[in-house]
């Protein structure tokens, strides 16, 4: 069986975390897999967009497989072990990610790497690690902070207990909350929207995000207006703008 399944649909991958029996927990061979498919979905022409979610309604991901943790030769083998957050972080293209039950640990780190985050109603986002003796490595405390607060984030981070979606909406930690039923249509519905619009631009958008977090500001505005130029430089641009003109849907080819 297939523990990540990649699929692509008119422009939408869709990459699945295939092992709820164990409630899709995160084997070295699946993170191995998973880095690899990322990659795949950025180097290829035909997606513009990634969602990511799990199988069942149970969890997206419950982290790590602690059972397996202790197969690494060393604590510099674990260390420098295939990166799943840092593949999605470097991603071009924006990927959404569908929490269709826990997240928990990498799992949560999974999801928070990604550009959206949405959630279903019973889902639960915890960082346990805590209270197995040690933390998270895939960017927990940043991004947690980053999303929820300060405050919030050491309640997580330190007490390790899991928090509901609402909490979680409420703490900036979701976008939206959908029946669990209703999540994936929700998530694909939004995917579809980005797709949809001049890839180039859509790119440039999220690069321009990301440096808004790590660039001092005059220098985030800088590049801001380099990437504007480069955007407005492309055939789409163009399109967009002669497509206004002329009261006519736009045709986008990402130049
Ligand atoms: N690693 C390995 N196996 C895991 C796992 C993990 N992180 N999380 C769940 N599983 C397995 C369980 O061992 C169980 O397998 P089994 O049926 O062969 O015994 C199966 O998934 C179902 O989990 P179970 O614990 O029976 O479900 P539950 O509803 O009672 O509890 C959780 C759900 C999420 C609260 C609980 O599984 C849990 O705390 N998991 C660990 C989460 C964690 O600490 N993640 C960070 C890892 S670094």
């Amino acid at each position: 069986m297939e523990h990540i399944k990649f699929e692509v649909d008119n422009y939408i991958a869709s990459i699945t975390l295939n092992r709820a029996d164990k409630l899709n927990a995160m084997t070295p061979e699946m993170a191995e897999s998973l880095v690899a498919k990322i990659q795949e979905f950025d180097r290829r022409q035909d997606v513009r967009v990634l969602v990511l979610t799990g199988t069942g309604e149970k969890a997206f991901c419950a982290g790590s497989d602690i059972s397996e943790l202790d197969t690494y030769g060393s604590p510099w083998e674990f260390r420098n072990r295939p990166d799943y957050c840092d593949a999605i972080r470097g991603a071009r293209k924006p990927i959404i990610c569908a929490i269709n039950g826990y997240a928990l640990g990498g799992g949560l780190e999974m999801a928070m790497s990604c550009d959206i985050r949405i959630a279903a109603e019973h889902a639960r986002l915890g960082s346990p690690e805590v209270k197995l003796g040690w933390i998270g490595g895939g960017g927990m405390a940043f991004t947690l902070a980053h999303n929820a607060g300060t405050s919030n984030a050491a309640m997580m981070l330190m007490g390790g207990d899991h928090v509901g979606a609402q909490q979680a909406l409420q703490w900036g930690l979701v976008s939206e909350l959908h029946p669990a039923s209703d999540l994936l249509r929700r998530a694909k519905e939004i995917a579809a929207t980005i797709a949809s619009r001049p890839p180039v631009a859509v790119e440039t958008a999220k690069a321009n995000l990301r440096a808004a977090f790590t660039m001092p500001f005059e220098m985030a505005v800088q590049y801001e207006r380099d990437l504007q130029t480069v955007c407005f430089a492309t055939e789409d641009a163009n399109e967009g703008r002669a497509a206004f003109k002329e009261r006519r849907p736009a045709t986008f080819k990402g130049r």
